[in-house]
């Protein structure tokens, strides 16, 4: 949890901050997309049609609402269609194989994001497999460690079979509620088994966040002042001076 949200908002702020980004939404849920403000008409390619080989980066790019942040949109349709994907040639590389297809587009972006899925399956793999870095974002709560060692165990197969450069570049803890004893025990176990993996900014829970999609704007362009901007602000510049 905190995939989506982490994702527009990060890049966002990024982008507000003046690099040009690119946010690739690989979820057919489409919720980056949509929390952009952007929706795929029937008929119009997605990120889905990249992927078949039918449409490019390119044409399916979308400016949005905010300067500098430009979206490969996900579509619903792409839950059906997803079946499809299994039986094509290099099924796990479509993704990277677009980008680099159009290392002139790509060239454009100082970042890109991708939103993953929820779950495991060839959207995601494609994702891990286009990436060099992986974001986790972990809810501050309990079962969430247990998630967090699964998933890195995920990373890992998908490194020593796919993608031999992926790595992950940090945990950030998120949705803390600062006044419960159970945030700050989640917090001092992910420092203490992760000290370097784990970003400084821990984002908050924080209602505006949750409302900003519905608005189509990331949190900063409807609240520049509520801590969730402030959290965010403050990971783009932890992300950006990692490198
Ligand atoms: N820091 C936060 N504070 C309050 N609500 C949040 C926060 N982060 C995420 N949410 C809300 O929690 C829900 C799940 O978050 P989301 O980012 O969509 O997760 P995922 O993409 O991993 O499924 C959404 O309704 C979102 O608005
Ligand atoms: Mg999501």
């Amino acid at each position: 949890m905190g995939k989506t949200t982490t994702a527009i908002n990060l890049a966002a702020s990024i982008a507000q901050a003046g690099e040009r980004v690119l946010l690739v939404d690989m979820d057919a849920q489409a919720n980056a997309s949509h929390g952009l403000g952007v929706r795929v008409q029937p008929g119009q390619p997605s990120v889905f049609e990249v992927l078949l080989g039918e449409a490019t980066l390119a044409s399916v790019g979308r400016t949005c609402p905010v300067p500098n942040l430009h979206l490969i949109p996900a579509s619903p349709d792409m839950a059906g269609a997803s079946v499809m994907l299994p039986f094509l040639d290099r099924r796990e590389f479509r993704l990277k194989d677009a980008l680099e297809r159009e290392k002139d587009f790509a060239a454009q972006f100082g970042f890109v994001f991708i939103d993953c899925p929820p779950s495991l399956g060839l959207l995601t793999v494609n994702s891990l497999v286009a990436a060099d870095r992986v974001i986790i974002p972990v809810q501050s709560e309990y079962y969430a460690l247990e998630g967090l060692a699964q998933l890195m165990s995920t990373i890992a197969a998908v490194r020593d079979r796919l993608n031999p450069g992926l790595r992950i570049a940090g945990l950030v803890l998120t949705m803390m509620n600062a006044r419960t004893s159970l945030g700050k025990q989640v917090e001092q176990e992910l420092r203490t088994h992760f000290p370097h993996l784990t970003y400084r900014i821990v984002v908050p829970r924080n209602i505006r966040l949750a409302e900003a999609p519905s608005h189509g704007l990331p949190v900063s362009m409807l609240d520049p002042t509520c801590p969730g901007s402030d959290a965010y602000f403050d990971l783009a510049l932890e992300v950006i001076s990692n490198g």
